[in-house]
């Protein structure tokens, strides 16, 4: 049987706006609290992008630093994927846009849409094209300007989520190192869960949709909590038993930062201690498609993850969707360095 490619993240960066937005800045926008959030969400702060800044903004700075990170150019880039449920406009994608901004001129782009779990689906989807030999370095990016679509008179969303954007660049690893297994789901009937109706061809935008406030994030937050809670558990088993490792084997895990009880659960059924789970969600919120490559370069660039550690991804989001990942950490290891 032919070998197959070891591919792995050989750089990550980050890019989170300057400007924080606290819980108590937002008690006085809705009928909230700070102790209503932080008990319910362990949220205490977010991000909020700048009004000259876009998704493509903060996905090309997130960009820059990971081409950094792994000493690559952006010419060496063959291909950009860029996972976002806040893309710059329609068309173009907002991977072309990164594409010029940070001059990747031989590289291909396009975005994907899976919601909170785009990145891990950018991620395994980029590995195959380097796994198959048809590109070398590939840039996947999870990148968000959620604040732009957020209803700021609804507390049961606007105190979520927050912007931001993280990259990292695939390239062929040593044997062994790299993306050992993963899982990519989907259950479109949970659709209606989590949605921003209007604008596109169902409900194009007409003075009615914007007075519907059908532009904005509708969700309904319980069965999407009940949700997640199954599905982060069952997904990140699903990857290890594809990498044939077990939960005990896991050094760290890296989960979509949308509520700490729902991190906390899936540790639980994980049966993880919470000393190996990576938590952000206090200062950025959920960033969607971004928070599971900020949640892995604090831990990288932290200290938290270590050579030959392996390190679980895992995420949910709309769609319904979910996806996992197991990586064995090597970035030294990379052949092409
Ligand atoms: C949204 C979420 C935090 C709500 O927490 P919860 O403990 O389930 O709270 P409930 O929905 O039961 O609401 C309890 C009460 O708090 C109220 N409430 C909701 N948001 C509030 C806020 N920001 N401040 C104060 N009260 C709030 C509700 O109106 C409700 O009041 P009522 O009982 O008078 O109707 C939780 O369901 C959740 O995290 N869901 C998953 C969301 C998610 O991850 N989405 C992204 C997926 S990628």
């Amino acid at each position: 049987m032919m070998e197959t490619k070891s591919v792995g993240i050989i750089g990550i960066g980050t890019y989170v706006p300057e400007k924080v937005m606290t819980n108590k800045d937002l008690e006085r926008i809705v009928d909230t609290s700070d102790e209503w959030i932080v008990e319910r969400t362990g949220i205490q702060e977010r991000r909020i992008a700048a009004p000259d800044m876009a998704t493509s903004d903060l996905a090309s700075r997130a960009a820059q630093k990971a081409l950094d990170d792994a000493g690559v150019t952006a010419e060496e880039i063959d291909l950009i994927i860029v996972a976002t449920a806040t893309p710059d406009m329609f068309f173009p994608s907002t991977a072309c846009l990164v594409q010029a901004n940070i001059k990747a001129v031989n590289a291909a782009a396009f975005d994907l849409a899976a919601g909170c779990s785009g990145f891990v689906y950018a991620m395994v989807t980029g590995s195959q094209f380097i796994k198959a030999g048809l590109y070398k370095k590939i840039l996947v990016i999870g990148a968000e300007c959620l604040s732009r679509i957020l209803d700021w008179t609804d507390r049961n969303t606007c105190v979520l989520f927050g912007d931001g954007a993280g990259a990292a660049v695939l390239a062929e690893t040593d044997p062994g190192y790299g993306i050992l297994g993963s899982q990519l789901g989907a259950d479109g009937s949970g659709g209606d869960l989590l949605k921003l109706p209007g604008g596109g061809s169902r409900n194009p935008a007409t003075g009615e949709t914007v007075s519907l406030r059908m532009h904005f994030v509708h969700m309904n937050g319980n069965e999407v909590f009940k949700f997640a809670v199954k599905i982060m558990g069952e997904a990140a088993n699903k990857a290890l038993e594809d990498a044939g490792l077990s939960a005990a084997d896991v050094d760290c895990l890296i989960p979509h930062q949308a509520n700490i009880r729902i991190i906390q659960s899936a540790a639980k059924r994980l049966k993880l201690p919470m000393d190996k789970v990576m938590i952000n969600v206090n200062k950025y919120g959920n960033t969607s498609a971004a928070s599971i490559p900020i949640a892995l370069e604090e831990a990288v660039h932290g200290g938290k993850i270590k050579q030959g550690d392996n390190v679980v991804l895992v995420g949910f989001g709309a769609g319904l969707t979910w996806a996992s990942a197991v990586i064995k950490w090597g970035k030294e290891a990379n052949i092409n360095c």
